[in-house]
């Protein structure tokens, strides 16, 4: 066919199923090469090879926009992500400058009022949210400031009073049945008190983090697939622990059990971490151990951490960004720099002569130290 449309023309393809029109549209867009004949856009003329050179299709189709119809979205590209990205590079932004547009575009969390009661107390309060793909996240405030209830309810833990969780453009608060448990193997949650199974080993507890990948009856007869058993290990070998595989999990210290939670988490192949205090049993060592474990599954696996911490030094530290929670509401949300001391005392309610960090985080009361040894 021969035909020349002219800038700023409406017209409309009409025919039957079959008919042509998709490949013709895609020829246009450079998407399909014609078998013969000559295109010829904006005065330059786009044959078989000038289209299959990266550089001169990608100019010519940034030119031309195109709205799929849906079994043809992923003509290219398999996922949205791909599909913004793709498009940023046509317009000539830098792999920095997509990678943060593709990020604001698709906030992979988005919380929208979200609100939890209690009888007539308010544990979480119309909390709304942004949390883009692969940020770790500190959730900082007192005791009963709506963190666990908050973290929970992303998890569906704990279901909403009002309000909604989307990811990635899904409304998790509506998923039931299979779509619900497949939502909370996405978003592995991590606890306080590490949730491992005391008398099965170290690998078959890190193996439970692959129950939603697998059909049950082999979980049952701990018929492990063998490439799962090789995922689970190497997941231990990550943090360090490869070593105690066979060993009982209730033979562990704390700080070696929430490392075997966080393989465990690594294994359901998860697009975010929930960590509900994961440190709050932990001494100082292992505290940095953990934190410095889950700061590995952000920065090298590049998944999502969300995590309530009670220490706003750590929380400093170890965070790209801070939500500060008051009374069940967001009285905070930035960057760890951007946190004032001011601020700070106000989330935890201290007085104005109280300084946070720098001092030692407990110290005995000097009434209990018997004066020979205080002497
Ligand atoms: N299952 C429940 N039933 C009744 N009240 C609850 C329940 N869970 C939480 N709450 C209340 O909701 C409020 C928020 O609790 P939440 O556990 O979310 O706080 P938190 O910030 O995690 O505190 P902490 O730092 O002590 O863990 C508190 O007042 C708490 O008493
Ligand atoms: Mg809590």
């Amino acid at each position: 066919m021969s035909f020349e449309i002219r800038t700023g023309e409406r017209i409309a393809l009409l025919g039957a199923n079959g008919s042509g029109k998709s490949t013709l549209l895609k020829i246009l867009d450079g998407l399909v090469f014609p078998t013969s004949g000559e295109l010829t856009a904006y005065g330059q003329p786009l044959t078989d090879d000038s289209l299959s050179d990266p550089e001169i299709n990608a100019r010519f189709r940034s030119r031309v926009g195109f709205v799929f119809q849906n079994s043809d979205s992923q003509v290219f590209s398999a996922t949205v992500r791909e599909e913004i990205a793709f498009g940023c590079l046509q317009l000539g932004l830098s792999a920095q400058q997509t990678a943060a547009r593709t990020a604001d575009v698709l906030a992979m969390l988005e919380i929208e009022g979200l609100t939890r009661r209690f009888g007539d107390r308010t544990a979480v309060d119309q909390v709304t949210l942004r949390i883009p793909d692969g940020q770790i996240v500190g959730v900082i405030g007192r005791s009963g400031a709506g963190k666990s209830t908050l973290l929970r309810m992303v998890n569906r833990l704990a279901d909403p009073s009002e309000g909604r969780i989307l990811f990635e453009g899904v409304d998790v608060t509506a998923l039931r049945g299979l779509e619900l448990r497949q939502w909370r193997a996405r978003s592995a949650m991590i606890f306080q008190q590490f949730n491992l199974v005391g008398r099965l080993d170290v690998l078959t507890n890190v193996l439970m983090g692959r129950l939603a990948a697998i059909p049950a009856w082999r979980s049952v007869v701990q018929l492990w697939p063998e490439a799962d058993k090789a995922l689970a290990m190497s997941a231990l070998e990550q943090f360090d622990m490869a070593g105690l595989a066979a060993q009982r999990a209730d033979q562990l210290s704390g700080g070696q059990q929430q490392r075997v939670a966080i393989a465990r988490a690594l294994v359901q192949e998860p697009d975010i971490v929930l960590a509900d205090e994961p440190i709050a049993s932990l001494d100082p060592r292992n505290t940095r151990i953990v934190m410095d474990a889950l700061l590995r599954i952000n920065k090298h696996f590049g998944i999502t951490v969300l995590c309530n911490l009670h220490s706003l030094d750590l929380a400093r530290s170890y965070c790209d960004r801070l939500i500060g929670m008051a009374a069940g509401r967001v009285v905070f949300d930035g960057a760890p720099e951007a946190l004032t001391d001011h601020i700070a005392r106000e989330l935890y309610d201290l007085e104005a002569n109280e300084v946070m960090g720098g001092q030692p985080a407990v110290q005995p009361d000097a009434a209990t130290i018997p004066a020979a040894v205080a002497a």
